[in-house]
């Protein structure tokens, strides 16, 4: 975990807690929410990856992909998912993916080439594996463990993905999800929210999501346009940004 993380949700627990154990298990819980979903314990040295089998490898991706509750979810949809976002974005030759979890493990069915994959996220763990993926794969990338919290990444690219990102942000800092945006150095950015159903009892949350979406964009006060690309149990948007004021 990125001791960052720790560190700023010590700084914002301590003041509330009855005593030190009453501290820890406050941090606990927030850590909890925001990276809880990995099973931890997966490792991959980037030679286990069996790069030179054309079948192997999407299984060997899936396999591991299975392992994380918010990448699991999309699954059965990963062949329509990536390609109906560049339908309105156009194929990338750069990525930033924020909070990546191991979604860059989904590379087999995004249909990039040899784009540039910028991943970040405050788990050490999924980015360790994303790390040893992307060295197997011979992927241009550049990976790094950071709190999104403290600001986007300076790095330039096509389209900044911040799938199922901002509802995870809005647990830890109510202007997170809106500075990140800000501060995003790309032309279009994608944000997801889980929706397990979108029809029938889900219909509140859907309109709770879309009501986000709007009040963020608004917030950033840099959004063109916004279209979307949704798969059934994920709500996704494609948001065009005004460039970059610095
Ligand atoms: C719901 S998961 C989504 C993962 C991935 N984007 C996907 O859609 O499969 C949220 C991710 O955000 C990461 N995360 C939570 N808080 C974060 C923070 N402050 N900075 C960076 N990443 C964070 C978690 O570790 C987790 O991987």
């Amino acid at each position: 975990m990125d001791p960052a993380l720790v560190a700023r949700l010590a700084a914002e627990e301590l003041p509330k807690a009855r005593n030190a154990d009453d501290a820890v298990k406050r941090v606990k819980r927030r850590l909890h929410q925001a990276v809880g979903a990995f099973t931890s314990g997966t490792r991959m040295a980037a030679d286990a990856w069996p790069v030179e089998d054309p079948e192997a490898l999407p299984a060997a991706c899936l396999a591991v992909m299975r392992r994380h509750a918010s990448t699991r979810e999309r699954l059965e949809h990963l062949e329509s998912f990536y390609p109906g976002i560049w339908r309105h974005t156009g194929v990338p030759r750069s990525i930033l993916d924020l909070g990546c979890g191991l979604g860059p493990l989904a590379l087999p069915w995004m249909g990039v080439g040899d784009a540039r994959y910028v991943a970040t996220d405050v788990d050490e763990g999924a980015i360790a594996v994303v790390r040893s993926f992307l060295e197997a794969i011979g992927q241009p990338h550049r990976v790094e463990t950071r709190d999104l919290v403290d600001g986007a990444p300076e790095e330039e690219a096509d389209v900044g993905l911040l799938l199922k990102l901002v509802t995870t942000l809005d647990r830890q800092h109510r202007e997170a999800a809106s500075h990140l945006l800000q501060g995003l150095r790309t032309r279009h950015a994608v944000v997801s929210f889980a929706a397990r159903s979108l029809g029938g009892r889900g219909g509140g949350r859907v309109r709770t999501y879309r009501e986000r979406l709007e009040r963020l964009a608004t917030d950033s006060g840099r959004v063109r346009a916004i279209e979307e690309a949704s798969v059934p149990n994920e709500l996704v948007f494609v948001l065009a940004l005004e460039p970059h004021d610095g």
